[in-house]
């Protein structure tokens, strides 16, 4: 790690009053320079929380859009303005409309990895933590929409017994875990537990012992009972695993599993954020408002675990 580079983060961030915020997900030196690090409900939780002026989000533009929202008085900041979702963009509000229009009574739960747009056309947001809360949550009688993630909501339909509406949507790097890659590392691994996140596909998430958020995942590995860890997400989280709990082993079931767009922050690009106080995330107000009551309802509803 460059020393001085980190340094210079840090000064600068006491100078801008600032906090950084990294996704599980980042690169391992980012994470380390982060004042918190987390999965999207936690981090959603920090943007609501900090008294910080500035919010400098590392990770990608949907996270920052959700600090927007929380924070309207702060200034977020996304190091990289590219550092997009390709499953956040699989739907927009128009399709929203009009796929509402088909279910009139339908209650629209969205997935967090989704557009400002799409939250704001949305009575509830959820991330991966509490989705399955979230709709078990709603009136047993109401037909429920799930958006974008198929996958995702897939989980939460089994999960709950609720026949959802899905959306075809899909996380391109949980899409490289395949079940030959789970089957493979089962076979050289035979003792190693395997936590899959929910946005994989379904047989990887038949294969694995639980189905987790990397938050949900990191605490997993915390509570013991095993050593070895087969992990079939995107492969940033095996830093965070390996930090918490150095005496245990963490395989990730695809090097493939990078996610592009969350490795486009670096810490060069961290100090420029801070220097030139760029990329600024802002949420038009109307949006912000709409978006907001989603985003509220879903941090009413306490995940579990
Ligand atoms: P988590 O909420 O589990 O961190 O997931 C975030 C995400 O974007 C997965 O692709």
């Amino acid at each position: 790690m460059d020393k001085k580079l980190v340094e210079k983060i840090k000064q600068l961030k006491r100078q801008r009053q600032a906090v950084i915020l990294a996704h599980n997900y980042q690169p391992p030196d980012v994470q380390d320079v982060a004042d918190f690090c987390g999965d999207s409900l936690g981090l959603s939780k920090n943007a609501a929380q900090t008294d910080a002026e500035v919010i400098v989000f590392c990770g990608v533009k949907f996270m920052a859009e959700t600090a927007a929202i929380l924070s309207p008085q702060k200034i977020v900041l996304l190091p990289d303005k590219f550092a997009g979702c390709p499953l956040a963009n699989m739907i927009n509000a128009e399709q929203l409309l009009a796929l509402k229009q088909q279910y009139p009574d339908a209650i629209v739960v969205c997935y967090v990895n989704s557009s400002a747009e799409v939250k704001a056309h949305s009575d509830y947001c959820c991330t991966s933590s509490n989705a399955v809360d979230v709709v078990n949550s709603l009136p047993k009688d109401k037909q429920v929409i799930f958006v974008p993630d198929q996958h995702l909501g897939q989980f939460v339909k089994e999960k709950t017994g609720r026949n959802l509406v899905l959306w075809p949507g899909y996380c391109v790097t949980h899409m490289m875990i395949t079940e030959e890659d789970i089957k493979n590392a089962k076979a050289k691994y035979p003792d190693a537990v395997v936590m899959a996140h929910p946005e994989c596909s379904e047989p990887v998430k038949k294969l694995a012992d639980y189905v987790l958020s990397t938050g949900q995942m990191l605490k997993c590995a915390a509570i013991g009972g095993a050593n070895r860890f087969i992990i079939a997400t995107e492969t940033g989280i095996i830093h965070a695993l390996k930090k918490q709990n150095p005496a245990s082993e963490f395989i990730a079931a695809s090097d493939r599993a990078v996610c592009p767009n969350m490795k486009k922050i670096t810490l060069e690009k961290l100090l420029w954020s801070l220097e030139n106080m760029q990329f600024r995330v802002v949420v038009p107000e109307q949006t912000r408002v709409k978006a907001r009551l989603a985003i509220d309802k879903m941090m009413q509803i306490l995940p579990v675990g």
